[in-house]
């Protein structure tokens, strides 16, 4: 029972039910109203044309009896029953044995008018007669009263059974209404059901698979498109999530074998193992995983859109010549700052700080002799440009080197390779700041032009 109850429920719940249903009740209202309306108005054209017919009679016999004697029996049409009555209630003329029994009325309307009323029938088992009073003075008879009678039964009659016909019509069309839209919204529906199932189906693993989709671009073929959208982002993301572990993976392996290499080797030979070096050396490989561990907890917090910077005044030109000063310090290159204005943007001194210093560390890796820093406002922004005389970087890897561990060949050969992690984390922090980054044209050596919004 309870069983069944959820079924009736599920089946009422569904759109497919519920579509047919309202097709049948507007189907069903319209229907109600036209159809009351046409049975209104044709019982009412019948009773109209009965009130003519007993009127005419009426007038009729009227004015035979005022212009002279009450013929008997009274002229009438066919359908139509006269009786006259004097002013002492005598039946003086009737068209029929049946009327000539008593007076079918007592109403006596005023000379010159005439009246429709309701009276017993004439037939017993009729309905109501419907009958048409006029008085006359008459020269022989006095004041009369002319009563015109018709029966009601054939219009009565005929309303009934065109209302028995019109619910039978009105039945079948709400079973047709409710089927057409039965059957219309499931076939309408269908390609819905397929895309839910299909959607059922899928699981982290086979985000390669799409919904079908329908041929027609309606709002079903739209929802089923847009679906496959979601589903080619979601894949892309899960494909580059999937990549990122497996190079962060890769990138903190190396250095924690070199570290593991080199303890154990130590361990194995302790007599002739130098502690010293062995301890700078995990010192370095230590210090190397915990940039890249650095480096990897903040591009998670980027993907997570947790990079919120802050946003305080910051004078890039003062993060620059710090930068400059660093370099100098580290005496392997020439640091040319004659470049750096004044540049005020609104941002996070930490994270813009980040930029300036792995665009320098680059540049000093590459560089030939000489690093050169610039800072100037141009057209509203502040633009950072940071130049080597080193091997630049090719036009068809300009875009590359801004991927998550991206790193040109020549530089994966290099003992001094990063983790090509520098440059993502850069772009991150310009793109948070509402800036752009490109590597521009330049005639010897890599030239990174960053532009960043000038304080507001
Ligand atoms: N100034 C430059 N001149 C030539 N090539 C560069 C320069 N800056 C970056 N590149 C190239 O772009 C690659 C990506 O740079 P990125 O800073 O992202 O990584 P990385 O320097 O290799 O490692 P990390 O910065 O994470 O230690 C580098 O490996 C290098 O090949
Ligand atoms: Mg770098």
């Amino acid at each position: 029972m309870a069983e069944r109850l959820v079924a009736l429920r599920g089946l009422l719940g569904s759109l497919r039910m519920r579509t047919a249903l309202a097709a049948a009740l507007a189907v069903a209202m319209t229907l109600v109203l036209a159809c009351g309306g046409l049975v209104w108005a044709v019982h009412r054209s019948l009773i109209d044309g009965l009130v003519t017919t007993a009127t005419d009679t009426a007038n009729e016999v009227t004015s035979l009896a005022a212009a002279g004697a009450v013929p008997d029996p009274p002229p009438a049409q066919p359908g139509v029953v006269v009786q006259v009555v004097d002013a002492s209630g005598h039946v003086v003329a009737a068209t029929s044995s049946i009327a000539r029994r008593h007076p079918v009325a007592s109403v006596r309307p005023a000379l010159g008018t005439s009246q429709v009323i309701a009276t017993p029938p004439l037939v017993p088992g009729d309905d109501a007669d419907l009958t048409v009073a006029m008085s006359v003075q008459s020269p022989t008879a006095g004041l009369v009263t002319v009563y015109a009678v018709t029966s009601v039964q054939g219009a009565e009659r005929s309303t009934h059974l065109l209302m028995v016909l019109l619910a039978a019509v009105t039945g079948i069309l709400l079973v047709v209404a409710a089927a057409v839209g039965w059957v219309l919204v499931g076939r309408a529906l269908q390609p819905v059901e397929a895309i839910r199932a299909e959607v059922a189906d899928i699981t982290a693993r086979d985000l390669h698979r799409r919904v079908p989709e329908p041929p027609q671009l309606d709002e079903i073929g739209r929802l089923a498109a847009t679906m496959n959208e979601t589903l080619a982002r979601l894949e892309k993301a899960t494909d580059r999530q999937r990549q990122f572990v497996s190079d962060a993976s890769h990138e903190l392996r190396s250095p924690l074998a070199a570290l593991l290499a080199q303890v154990e080797v130590a361990r194995a030979h302790p007599e002739s193992a130098d502690w010293s070096a062995v301890a700078d050396a995990v010192v370095v490989e230590g210090d190397r995983l915990s940039r890249i561990v650095d480096d990897l907890l903040l591009m998670a917090r980027a993907d997570e859109g947790q990079l919120e910077p802050r946003r305080d005044p910051v004078d890039l030109d003062e993060l620059v010549l710090a930068e400059g000063r660093r370099l100098r310090a580290q005496r392997r290159v020439a640091v040319d700052l004659h470049g750096v204005g004044a540049g005020r943007v609104t941002g996070d001194a930490d994270q813009l700080s980040r930029m300036v210093r792995n665009l320098a560390d680059n540049a000093e890796r590459h560089a030939r002799g000489t690093v050169s820093f610039g800072v100037s406002r141009i057209n509203g922004h502040v633009q950072l440009v940071v130049a080597d005389d080193g091997p630049g970087i090719p036009p068809d890897q300009r875009e590359r080197v801004f991927e998550r561990f991206a790193r040109l060949d020549t530089a994966r050969d290099r003992p001094t390779g990063g983790t090509g992690l520098g440059l993502a984390i850069v772009g991150e922090i310009v793109a948070t700041h509402g800036g752009t980054i490109h590597v521009a044209d330049s005639p010897g050596g890599a030239r990174f032009e960053v532009e960043l919004p000038v304080e507001d």
